[in-house]
């Protein structure tokens, strides 16, 4: 893994190819000028323009960005539309036997759905939900594998007007439970199990669990996709199977209309605080930021075969897995397993297999399978791809250039694109016919995307120097609030400090070197990057002080090889410091509580445990200090305000 000089030291240069450029919707680095040049103009009209061009309306808007009510923005908010209606119906007439969907499962069944069969699966969905009483403004709670059901249960939920709030399979019943307990939910959508490299995780059951703890009677539906046949608890008061609750609904299904405002869906993400943020997103303006970085990051055309590899569970799956992909009409792949099941070479199987010309993946996923086989992308025929992608944190040089040459035979550009779930769509990524790529960099903003690093006072810091990533302009696909915290909405993204309340606060360092190339450097505050999955280190100590032997617990990240950050816990006990044996078998309950608490992906890789933890005079935990442990490296930061400097001996070494 690289770090950050050697990131910054990186010096070369990828030209679009002609061969590239010329088919290129945005085919020189002019054109890419002149699109941000329109913006910079008048970016309300350009976004306004964009919205016209690109959605489908019921109603026409009139009114284009209101910001009377700054930092909760809206746009086009007199407009109504149907998300459902412009990912489906409005490509049936031209394009209803198109294949929309490749899907593949874990065990390599291929199903191949077309965008007439999608639409009626949808409204026969979407009508069952109806005659539940589901109605328009209803929170439901997908916790779904990967499949196509997952897509067709958040389109029929569009289809309504319902919002959604897709939960990763791979969270605990208690992350779950949290998540509709907060969403208000009335009902959830999931499967009797779902199967991930030859596993199966018992989804039902967990759903089971969540709704056991406590009062959620919000939710009064059940809706079981039959994945794998397994024996489950069937509550006949609440759940009802999906084959026989959409066997006799209408395959026709009139589109809700909603104002272009209606919230599309929320999506729970980690901050830095313990409890998860309920993002909440927009009808027309999220819609606008995936069909918009479609065509320019992407470069879509009608014959691509598009595969971005994110489950739905995460913002990457809703943008484009759930909605850019058939917002554009395209035909995608969706699958079900992991990269290393039941080889190491399933993914370049599968682009061979299905021709895909659009891979778009996760530096972690890279790494891994760098490890376990370098030079297995060499055995598959890979000449479909035209273009490849990364998204979710820093792609180290390295694995950028093996991306670059073994994958995409050097003649792909890498789309290295920053976004987060809240800003919805792609916002600092290349075009990848117009950009020169610098492996590591994410290049530039979007045209309409004014971002930007300031220092602490809010100003603009010249290039070569770090500071805070902010957006300084309002843009359509941003997040709108926090479902049911405002105030934690304004605080969190339009700070006073530092933004002046005017700013979006990325929560990201960057850097621009000096031909204005954003350079991402990590998160500024507590939240951890792994694998690709953004924890909060506040909801992993929260777990462990949950637990009855943790008295206190101070979470850091540790840079990964292949995770690119991974979670050490410094724990103290409540009772005496453990020996020997103790040691290992504290360390390992509390590594498996943690994955109950919140699920695998938040487990430490490390427990080490003190006596105490390093603070000062008034009680404030040093995590700077944390942080130079758990990388193993010797202190030589300022200590004279710790208090306890002796503990910082006993907490240097890992106890697995
Ligand atoms: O730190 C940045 C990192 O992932 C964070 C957003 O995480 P999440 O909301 O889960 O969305 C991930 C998928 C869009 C960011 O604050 N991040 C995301 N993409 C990149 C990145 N860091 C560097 N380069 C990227 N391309």
């Amino acid at each position: 893994m690289s770090t950050i000089e050697s990131i910054l030291n990186e010096a070369r240069v990828f030209p679009p190819s002609d061969a590239f450029a010329s088919k290129a919707n945005i085919p020189s680095f002019q054109a890419y000028e002149a699109l941000c040049a329109e913006a910079e103009q008048d970016y309300q009209k350009f976004w306004a323009n964009r919205a016209r061009e690109q959605i489908v309306w019921h109603k026409p808007f009139t009114q284009v960005l209101n910001d009377q009510k700054a930092p909760f923005f809206e746009w086009f908010g007199d407009g109504e539309l149907n998300v459902s209606y412009n990912c489906l119906d409005r490509h049936l007439e031209k394009q209803g036997d198109k294949i929309a969907i490749i899907f593949e499962s874990d065990d390599g069944e291929v199903i191949r759905t077309t965008y007439h069969d999608l639409h009626q699966r949808v409204c026969q969905l979407a009508n069952a939900l109806k005659s539940q009483n589901i109605r328009k403004g209803d929170r439901v709670v997908i916790y779904m594998p990967m499949r196509t059901e997952a897509v067709i249960a958040m389109q029929a939920c569009a289809r309504i007007g319902a919002i959604h709030s897709v939960v990763f399979g791979g969270f605990s019943a208690k992350s779950l439970h949290e998540r509709i307990h907060d969403a208000g939910a009335v009902a959830v959508i999931t499967a009797d199990e779902q199967i991930r490299g030859g596993k199966r995780n018992p989804l039902k059951a967990i759903v089971d669990e969540a709704l056991s703890k406590t009062d959620d009677i919000s939710v009064r539906l059940v809706v079981i996709y039959q994945r794998t046949g397994a024996d489950i608890e069937f509550n006949p008061a609440r759940d009802v199977w999906w084959h026989e609750l959409t066997k006799n609904a209408s395959s026709q299904c009139e589109p809700e209309w909603v104002s272009a405002e209606h919230p599309l869906f929320t999506l729970y993400t980690s901050g830095s605080t313990g409890k998860p943020k309920g993002v909440q997103h927009s009808s027309a303006g999220y819609l606008l930021g995936t069909k918009v970085s479609m065509q320019w990051v992407f470069d879509y055309k009608p014959t691509d075969v598009f595969w971005c590899t994110a489950d739905v569970g995460w913002i990457t799956g809703h943008s484009y897995v759930a909605y850019g992909p058939l917002a554009m009409g395209a035909t995608q792949v969706i699958f079900e397993g992991i990269p290393t099941y039941p080889h190491a070479g399933r993914f370049w199987e599968i682009i061979q297999k299905h021709q895909v010309t659009t891979f778009y993946t996760a530096p972690t996923a890279i790494r891994s399978l760098i490890k376990l086989g370098a030079d297995l992308p060499e055995q598959f025929e890979l000449s479909s791809l035209r273009l490849l992608g990364s998204v979710g944190e820093p792609i180290n040089p390295e694995a950028w250039i093996w991306f670059y040459e073994k994958v995409g035979r050097s003649r792909c550009p890498i789309v290295d694109t920053w976004w987060q779930t809240e800003t919805g769509s792609h916002t600092i990524a290349p075009m990848p016919g117009a950009v020169a790529l610098k492996p590591g960099s994410c290049t530039f903003p979007l045209p309409g995307i004014s971002a930007a690093v300031i220092d602490e006072t809010g100003q603009d810091v010249e290039n070569g120097k770090g500071g805070f990533l902010v957006i300084k302009k309002p843009f359509p696909s941003q997040v709108r609030t926090l479902w049911s915290d405002p105030e934690r909405f304004r605080t969190t993204y339009f700070p006073d400090e530092i933004c002046h309340g005017k700013y979006y606060l990325a929560g990201d360092s960057a850097y621009r070197d000096k031909e204005g190339y954003f350079w991402i450097m990590g998160r500024v505050d507590d939240v951890l990057n792994v694998s690709g999955h953004r924890l909060g280190t506040m909801e992993i100590e929260s777990a462990l002080v949950a637990h009855p032997l943790v008295a206190e617990a101070a979470v850091v990240g540790k840079p990964h090889e292949v995770k690119g950050e991974s979670v050490i816990a410094f724990v103290v006990l409540k009772g005496q410091y453990p020996h020997g044996k103790e040691i290992e078998q504290i360390a390992h309950t509390l590594r498996e509580w943690v994955a109950k608490e919140i699920g695998p992906i938040a487990k430490p890789d490390e427990v080490r445990f003190g006596e105490n933890l390093p603070k000062t005079r008034s009680g404030k935990i040093m995590r700077r200090l944390l942080r130079t442990l758990a990388k193993g490296e010797e202190i030589t930061q300022d200590i004279s305000t710790l208090e306890n400097p002796a503990i910082l001996e006993q907490l240097k070494y890992p106890t697995k």
